[in-house]
């Protein structure tokens, strides 16, 4: 049975093959953000409130574009990401737009519990949390790294989602108890999302991608997540459920509505499929 440790590095191996894949599909990244433009959904803008002038770092950043467009909406952005790939990526697109942010390459576990840094806002969403091996010190040291006032704010895929199958299919338990899931390897679910995942354009990019590296996931419900929050000592003041999916299309026959929003189609019946949760630090 391996460590957490060497788990979590090949996951940075399984993300760093599939990165190249993602980044191709998307349509010149830079004259977007040059432009101001921003790929943030309404949820995490009302959850993030007004970010002018906050310090704010945004975990688990991927290749940054989030990041880049919190920095246009008034933030000083510092991005970090476990995959070497992914910061290439950000940093590339950040010098290539001229917009100011900072992307560092680290083990989330790492930088929570090195960093002397603080920040007023502390950011993650879409595809965070089933990376994280031991929930309490990620919200410990996401409590450290809060400044007095500060809030974090995670948007996050419904647990009660992966219990479906593709078709709707009830077919899995609850996840819980951080339960490991090992599966094939990141796949390319941008080219997946029809464009959903590309608010700069949908570019073909690479096709039929294939990665040959493993990766390890780790089941957490809603409930374990809010809990490792509080019991961090952070307020939790927000717990909403969305019932649609921002960007990806995770089942069949999905109905995409203006803004990049997916909802089941008429003979479904409602599931939640996003959460997202604010905590303060008082
Ligand atoms: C689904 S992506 C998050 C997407 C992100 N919301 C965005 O703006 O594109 C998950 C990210 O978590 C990163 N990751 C996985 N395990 C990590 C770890 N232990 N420390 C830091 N980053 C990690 C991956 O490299 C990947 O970029």
């Amino acid at each position: 049975m391996a460590d957490a440790r060497s788990i979590r590095q090949q996951n940075q191996r399984s993300w760093d093959a599939v990165v190249p894949a993602h980044a191709s599909h998307h349509r010149d990244v830079p004259t977007f953000v040059r432009a101001g433009g921003s790929s943030l959904f309404p949820e995490e803008r009302a959850l993030l409130g007004d970010v002018q002038g906050c310090s704010l770092i945004h975990l688990m950043c991927n290749t940054g574009l989030d990041t880049l467009s919190l920095a246009n909406h008034g933030a000083v952005v510092t991005g970090v990401d476990i995959s070497t790939a992914a910061v290439t990526q950000a940093q590339q697109w950040a010098s290539d737009s001229g917009v100011q942010a900072t992307f560092i390459q680290a083990d989330i576990y790492d930088y929570l519990a090195e960093t002397r840094d603080t920040y007023d806002r502390v950011y993650a969403s879409y595809g965070t949390i089933c990376w994280l091996n031991d929930l309490h010190a990620w919200a410990n040291g996401i409590a450290r790294i809060l400044a007095p006032n500060g809030r974090f704010v995670l948007v996050e895929f419904h647990p009660t989602s992966n219990m479906f199958d593709a078709q709707w299919q009830l077919a899995r338990a609850y996840p819980m108890g951080g339960r490991q899931l090992d599966i094939e390897g990141v796949g390319d679910y941008v080219a997946a999302s029809g464009g959903g995942l590309t608010p700069t354009g949908f570019a073909a990019g690479v096709h039929d991608f294939v990665n040959p590296e493993p990766c390890h996931l780790f089941q957490w419900g809603v409930g374990e997540v809010v809990t490792a929050l509080a019991s961090a000592g952070l307020r939790i003041t927000r717990l909403d459920e969305y019932l649609f999916c921002n960007g990806e299309r995770p089942f069949a026959d999905m109905v995409e509505l203006p803004g990049r929003r997916m909802v089941a189609p008429p003979h479904v019946p409602d599931i939640p499929l996003l959460y997202g949760v604010v905590a303060t630090k008082e």
